[in-house]
């Protein structure tokens, strides 16, 4: 709930809508252990939400699952709050079958893995245009012939993410890193409200996976942007997301404020791997421990990060100018 006070009057309290529902979600590959294990949980419009977990743990699966591109396990017949995930509030998928409204909801989530997935041989604005696919012309699209708007806003975000100057280079020709950028450009130009990434990070230099978490955050706090990011580096998840959800063995084991997560829930996690993380976290994120520490408020209820003056309100995302601003802090 998002609290405002008009002059002089009562202090009204609005709802913020479900972005994200996942209940009682399961998924079984062949005959093996369940993957993921009756995982439950929402997302509110506006958070900024780490999935974390060792590998093996099930954050691709659930990922891939919460985007449409795989479907989950049937449940039992009549019961309406299992196996099921909804997206904007509609559904998305139920009891192992992709919903027929699911292209709509595809074109208002954007979707960012860790291999970059911009078409090589394409030039860099011509990737982030493509975007606009679903909103577009389709025979336009298709043969990438883009309306002078289209490239004008396509360039914008690749201005936003500092990657402008690079426009007409080869997508093959890109760092890793000006790839990512390239990536999430696309997600602006397809005016996405929701972002789920698959360790958007993994491959990525400490620099450079800065600079792209910076951008994830100013997209969510500037333009109301739903971020869901799964990530192996938990000091990430730390520094840049006011709420974990914590993956072990197909099941949610945490599900929380951030900075709530203790060193033993993080041995319980990571298993063997603990002491680098728990390295990685005080070494990069030295900050964490600091009881004055200026974290991100927390709004336990609702899992909701308090708007500050920093927040923007949300954009109509289906409006070609849902970020207008270019932000030079990330250039
Ligand atoms: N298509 C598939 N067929 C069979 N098993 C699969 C398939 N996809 C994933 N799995 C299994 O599901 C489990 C979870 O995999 P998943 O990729 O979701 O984990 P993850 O948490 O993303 O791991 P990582 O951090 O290594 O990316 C693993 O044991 C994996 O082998
Ligand atoms: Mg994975």
């Amino acid at each position: 709930m998002q609290a405002c006070q008009l002059a002089g009057m009562n202090i009204i309290e609005i709802p913020h809508p479900t972005v994200v529902d996942v209940r009682g979600v399961s998924k079984r590959f062949g005959r093996g252990a369940p993957v993921l294990d009756d995982v439950s949980f929402s997302i509110k419009r506006g958070e900024m939400v780490a999935l974390i977990g060792a590998s093996g743990s099930g954050k691709s699966t659930l990922i891939r699952s919460i985007a449409g591109l795989l479907p989950i396990d049937r449940g039992a017949d009549g019961d309406a709050e299992k196996n099921a995930i909804r997206l904007f509030e509609r559904p998305m998928q139920r009891n192992g079958r992709i919903d027929g409204g699911a292209r709509e909801m595809r074109s208002r989530t954007g979707v960012i893995f860790q291999q970059f997935n911009l078409v090589p041989r394409l030039t860099v604005l011509t990737n982030v245009c493509l975007g606009r696919l679903g909103r577009t012309a389709a025979w336009r699209g298709t043969l990438g012939r883009f309306t002078m708007d289209e490239q004008m806003l396509a360039m914008r975000a690749l201005d936003r993410v500092g990657m402008a100057e690079h426009a007409l280079k080869r997508g093959c020709d890109l760092s890793g890193g000006q790839q990512q950028r390239a990536a999430i450009a696309r997600t602006l130009v397809q005016g996405a409200e929701l972002l789920i990434a698959d360790e958007p990070i993994a491959s990525l230099d400490p620099a450079s996976a800065r600079r792209v978490m910076d951008i994830l955050a100013d997209m969510n706090r500037r333009d109301g942007i739903t971020v869901l990011v799964s990530l192996h580096q938990v000091e990430y998840a730390l520094k840049y997301c006011p709420r974990t959800i914590a993956l072990k063995a197909g099941k949610i084991v945490y599900d929380g404020p951030s900075a709530a997560l203790t060193e033993a829930q993080f041995c319980n996690l990571y298993g063997a791997e603990c002491d680098d993380i728990l390295f990685a976290k005080n070494d990069l994120a030295p900050a964490w421990r600091r009881p004055d520490a200026d974290l991100p408020q927390f709004v336990a209820a609702g899992h909701l990060p308090v708007p500050d003056s920093r927040h923007a309100p949300v954009n109509d995302a289906h409006s070609a100018h849902a970020w207008p601003h270019a932000d030079r802090r990330t250039a």
